[in-house]
């Protein structure tokens, strides 16, 4: 079965899809749908994929594409560093118990607040993105005396060729110093001068969702240099280097995404030929996988609710859940593969739309998922690799409860996150009455 599915998925012997070793239908009786079904040993063997797929480099879970205390215990578990690019994330790791000086602070926006938390708790390293935060740093650096090393983000120029609202490194980005235009130079020109910041190396990270190799070897090649050239120029030979995150995973079986080994053999060989060339020493390496580790391994159940057929048209499947617990499909016309999970069937399939039950057209699962004949009101669906952004990305749009997520694995079940309550919804509200 895996495909777009987590390494232990499989139909038991009644038909109905297991994983971790439960059935489906005994996690939507338990802790009711939509529920978000995460495959214990898929995330762990994910992590020691990165891990072993390159060899000598601190991997780094972005924690962006799904930020809950027991998913960060998980990946920490496993060796990872994790990035953070919040005040709220940074929260979230910190009562997880991660260790803060494994911890990296992104964001193109960061408040004094935020900046401020990160040097008071100790995060590992601030990835600087722009001239104000430069600013911002230097300043609480006099206030607490202590000199923070960072690295600057730069913008490499590389258009990877992904959806639009996921490309970063191309020169016209909200984030980091665009290098064509002389701002990455100037950034580290102007830290040099700084006596409470001290510039330790560069991150680069291109867009996320890449199938293929070349985008990352032009962006490790680029940034090798850029660190060559201003060794040349300022006599400084910084000793870090992130290439961000970004592989591709499958959604569906049309998706053929790199295998992590490939990835980590294309990165490290290109990294070697060209320290070689430029005599540079070869930097500590980073990168910074989120949905490459976290998305794979997570499904999603629904249950139907109501089936609408419309001759000559399409057939309407309401599940009970939608936008508000996967954005995807609605903000990047994303597709996930579903497939019938309650029982086996043989009718032959028929391509159905499915849809949540939000107040908007918009409000896709899958269109023409092709489902068996027989599906009917109460079947339980599974919409696979849903792990990334789409928890962290979560709503309560039409005021619906954020859903439970279960952690599987061995015929073992435990919570990851409860259920919303009604109450959850107006906790914030204040009466006028
Ligand atoms: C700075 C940075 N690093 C890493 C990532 C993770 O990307 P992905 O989940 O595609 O691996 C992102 C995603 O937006 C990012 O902005």
């Amino acid at each position: 079965m895996p495909g777009p599915w987590p390494v232990t998925a499989e139909r038991g012997a009644d038909g109905a899809l297991t994983i971790g070793g439960v059935c489906v239908r005994d996690l939507a009786r338990d802790h009711g749908t939509p529920l978000w079904v995460v495959d214990e040993d898929d995330l762990r063997e994910r992590c020691r994929r990165y891990v072993a797929g390159f060899p000598g480099v601190d991997i780094t879970y972005a924690s962006k594409a799904w930020c809950a205390v027991g998913i960060l215990q998980l990946v920490e578990e496993q060796g990872l560093f994790i990035d953070v690019a919040s005040g709220g994330e940074l929260y979230t790791a910190l009562v997880a118990g991660v260790d803060p000086s494994r911890l990296i602070l992104h964001g193109n926006n960061k408040s004094v607040a935020e900046l401020d938390r990160a040097l008071e708790v100790g995060v590992g390293r601030i990835v600087v993105d722009s001239f104000d935060e430069l600013d911002r740093l230097e300043a609480l650096g006099a206030q607490r005396g202590v000199t923070t090393p960072v690295w600057l983000r730069i913008t490499p120029g590389i258009d990877a060729h992904t959806h639009e609202y996921v490309r970063t490194g191309h020169d016209d980005s909200k984030f980091g110093f665009t290098l064509s235009l002389g701002l990455a130079d100037e950034a580290f020109t102007r830290s040099l001068a700084l006596d409470h910041v001290e510039v330790v190396g560069v991150h680069a990270h291109i867009g996320s969702q890449i199938f293929g190799t070349d985008p990352f070897i032009a962006n490790a090649e680029v940034m090798l240099d850029l660190l060559a050239r201003w060794r040349d120029e300022h006599g400084v030979v910084l000793a870090e280097l992130n290439l961000g995150g970004g592989m591709g995973i499958r959604y569906t079986h049309e998706d053929h995404p790199v295998e992590v080994q490939r990835y980590g053999r294309a990165v490290l060989d290109v990294v070697h030929e060209r320290c070689t060339t430029l005599a540079l020493p070869r930097p500590r390496l980073l990168v910074e996988p989120g949905r490459a580790i976290v998305g794979p391994s997570t499904v999603t159940l629904y249950e139907v609710g109501t089936i609408k057929h419309l001759p000559g048209l399409s057939t309407w499947v309401s599940v009970d859940g939608g936008m508000s617990d996967n954005i995807r499909p609605a903000l990047y016309d994303a597709e996930h593969e579903v497939m019938l999970a309650g029982r086996a069937s043989s009718a032959e399939p028929t391509a159905v739309t499915v849809v949540g039950k939000h107040c908007e057209s918009g409000d896709l699962v899958r269109e023409h998922a092709p489902l068996p004949g027989d599906l009917t009101v109460g079947d339980l669906l599974a919409v696979a690799a849903t792990g990334a952004y789409t928890a962290s990305m979560a709503s309560n749009y039409n005021q619906l409860p954020r859903p439970a997520a279960v952690l599987v694995r061995d015929g073992q079940v435990r919570l990851l996150r409860r259920r919303e309550t009604d109450e959850d919804l107006v906790r914030a509200d204040v009466s006028l009455r």
